[in-house]
């Protein structure tokens, strides 16, 4: 079995600007792979590709095991595309716009899945509206409703909680996860790291147009440092150790490697139970990672 999507050696220049610059990745089964990094760093661009909106200067890209710079229809086919910006025509009803887009795909009655669809993206109650009519939020879960349609295997969400409040939030990163236990593989950028770190199996960190990391985010997460925040009863003057980040009268912050437990650090610093007020334990999250890669 082919992979459902692999790139390799990817370039995209602007001008003078390399955009792009020798980006290789592969995408499994049933994988939600984040795409991350700063503004400008290329995901739009690489997206942009993998959907043939843009022509690469040199590289490859195949969607399962075909050509997708030969083969645009089937590529297109395969997969669902979700654009960071915000394009519809405002006229239709929205309704009206999911069962065109399926006959482009040649699915004649689609009605029944365009209803279970609509639902899930809470937009029934809104489905005889006019597209110039819905609020940001609702016309970016109308997008994603879109590029759903015809089921694809593979689906590039850029940016798609961008505008969409906290509680559709929840429920879109629901049922993404839905998508997954379906087998489907799922490229998604995002600049919201904690949306990355609770969703993404793997991450990749793009910066200025290089892949800088590939890795699973569990062991991204492996690297990053745990914070300790340990109020005393009174302020010990002059006080100092080697993990101490931060003191601030009585209240002192330790940064810990991950090698490095709660008891060694106790046991090191052997305070008397009764002279700790307050402990407070912060795992280290991916932007911490995140940070540290780009700093490299
Ligand atoms: N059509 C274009 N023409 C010229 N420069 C572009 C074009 N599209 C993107 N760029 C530039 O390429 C870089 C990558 O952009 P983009 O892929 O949109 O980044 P991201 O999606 O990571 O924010 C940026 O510096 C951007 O200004
Ligand atoms: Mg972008």
């Amino acid at each position: 079995m082919s992979l459902p999507l692999s790139i390799q050696h990817l370039c995209k220049s602007f001008g003078s600007h390399m955009a792009v610059s020798d980006v290789s990745f592969e995408i499994k089964p049933g994988e939600i792979f984040g795409l991350l990094g700063p503004n400008g760093a290329g995901k739009t661009t690489i997206i942009s590709m993998i959907m043939s909106l843009l022509k690469p200067d040199s590289g490859s890209i195949s969607v399962f095991g075909k050509d997708a710079l030969q083969n645009p229809r089937f590529a297109k086919e395969q997969i669902g595309f979700v654009p960071q910006e915000l394009v519809h025509h405002q006229f239709f009803n929205v309704e009206k716009i999911l069962s065109f887009h399926s006959s482009y795909f040649g699915i004649p009655n689609n009605g029944p899945y365009i209803e279970y669809l609509l639902k899930k993206m809470d937009l029934w109650d809104h489905r005889k509206k006019a597209v110039g009519m819905l609020s940001g939020g609702m016309k970016r879960r109308l997008l994603i409703c879109k590029a759903l349609v015809h089921k694809p295997k593979i689906i590039l969400l850029d940016e798609p909680t961008a505008g969409v409040d906290i509680e559709l939030r929840a429920g879109l990163w629901k049922f993404i996860r839905e998508l997954k236990d379906a087998n489907t593989s799922i490229i998604l950028t995002t600049h919201y790291l904690e949306e990355a770190e609770l969703l993404c199996d793997r991450i990749g960190i793009l910066q200025r147009g290089k892949l800088k990391t590939v890795d699973e985010t569990q062991n991204l997460l492996k690297h990053t440092f745990r914070k300790i925040t340990i109020t005393l009863e009174k302020e010990i003057p002059h006080f100092s150790h080697p993990y101490l980040s931060n003191s601030k009268g009585p209240l002192l912050e330790f940064t810990l490697p991950k090698d490095i437990t709660l008891r060694t650090l106790l046991n090191d610093l052997a305070l008397d139970l009764n002279a700790i007020k307050d402990l407070s334990i912060r795992e280290g999250t991916l932007e911490d990672a995140f940070q540290h890669i780009l700093k490299e």
